[in-house]
């Protein structure tokens, strides 16, 4: 009788806080949230020496935030802290860093933590296409892949999660992609690094919720097309529903996402309508679908990067 009841008790409980999470998002769809204050907050950006990673800095500058910009590239990140102090940023810090290597992570995000203090919202952003297909891409560049657009996300969570967990305040943002989403004719090696990237900020979102630390949010950005340079050359079959995206538009959506603590962004919004088909189309319905929008030429004209690092 005692179980049946504890069941019951426990029944009601996991259903009213069902109810109101449900009652919630219908209103926070219809009004927008809050944005949350971002001054002072210690905010690092990898990948910050140029395109989405800049411009996230320079927003983060107008917010007021204390700015930690990483970057391979010394001369790009320099330029990133000029447009930074520009901006009207009070404090901002560039370091030069690979964030391939764990061991060089590591040493800079200690360097980071005496210099300036401990990171409160980590955006990583750093990134690398081969845009080769998957049978003539060299292993290592395939490894570079995964080294930096997933792997660093390990090392610079290590370094910096902790601090986190004991005040229960943060913010994990991981910049993954469309091709985290769905497979890519012509990116396998990318697409895999992503998809990684996700689900390890997806796992590590349960395994916060799971530790009760609310305090630390996560948000998990999917874009299309970025005319950043990245994928030079590519092109959208249907631009309609998949436009190539304004890196500033991308930025702006990013930073919002962010103060609104929202957990999923993909952009275009059509994304969210092809993860449905997905999961509802038989297979070869969606690869017909894929065909006839152009999703198997994507890549066909990719220049991208002048150099990978
Ligand atoms: N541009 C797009 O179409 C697009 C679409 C979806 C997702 N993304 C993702 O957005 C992020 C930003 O890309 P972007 O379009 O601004 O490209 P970008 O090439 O302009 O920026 C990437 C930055 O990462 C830096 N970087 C590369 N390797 C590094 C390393 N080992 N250590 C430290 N920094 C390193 C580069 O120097 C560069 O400044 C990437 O993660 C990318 O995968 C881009």
């Amino acid at each position: 009788m005692a179980s049946i009841l504890r069941s019951a008790c426990n029944f009601s409980v996991f259903l009213g806080k069902f109810v109101f999470s449900m009652l919630e998002s219908l209103v926070f769809t219809a009004v927008p949230r809050r944005r949350k204050n971002v001054a002072g907050e210690i905010v690092l950006i990898t990948g910050a020496g140029s395109g989405l990673g800049r411009l996230l800095a320079l927003k983060f500058a107008r917010l007021g935030s204390v700015l930690v910009l990483w970057d391979i590239n010394k001369e790009g990140n320099e330029e990133t802290l000029r447009l930074a102090r520009e901006a009207g940023a009070a404090q901002v810090h560039a370091y030069t860093c690979d964030c391939s290597r764990k061991e060089e992570v590591y040493r800079v995000a200690d360097q980071v933590k005496k210099e300036v203090g401990d990171v409160s919202i980590l955006i990583n952003n750093a990134g690398i296409v081969t845009g080769k297909k998957f049978l003539s891409c060299p292993d290592g560049l395939m490894e570079k892949s995964f080294d930096v657009n997933f792997k660093a996300h390990l090392w610079t969570y290590k370094a910096f999660l902790p601090a986190m967990l004991a005040e229960n305040h943060g913010h994990l943002v991981c910049i993954s992609s469309a091709a985290g989403l769905v497979g890519i004719n012509g990116l396998a090696d990318y697409c895999a690094s992503k998809f990684a990237a996700f689900g390890f900020a997806e796992s590590v979102l349960v395994e916060l919720f799971g530790q009760k630390k609310g305090g630390i949010k996560t948000t998990i950005v999917c874009p299309f097309f970025i005319n950043t340079g990245m994928f030079d050359g590519c092109s959208t079959g249907f631009p309609l529903l998949l436009p190539i995206l304004e890196p500033e538009y991308a930025a702006n959506k990013i930073v919002d996402a962010i103060l609104q603590e929202q957990v999923y962004l993909y952009m275009p919004r059509f994304l969210y309508i092809v993860m449905i088909l997905k999961s509802l189309l038989p297979t070869k319905t969606a690869q017909l679908v894929l065909e006839y929008m152009g999703g198997l030429n994507l890549m066909d004209h990719f220049v991208g990067q002048k150099k990978i690092n």
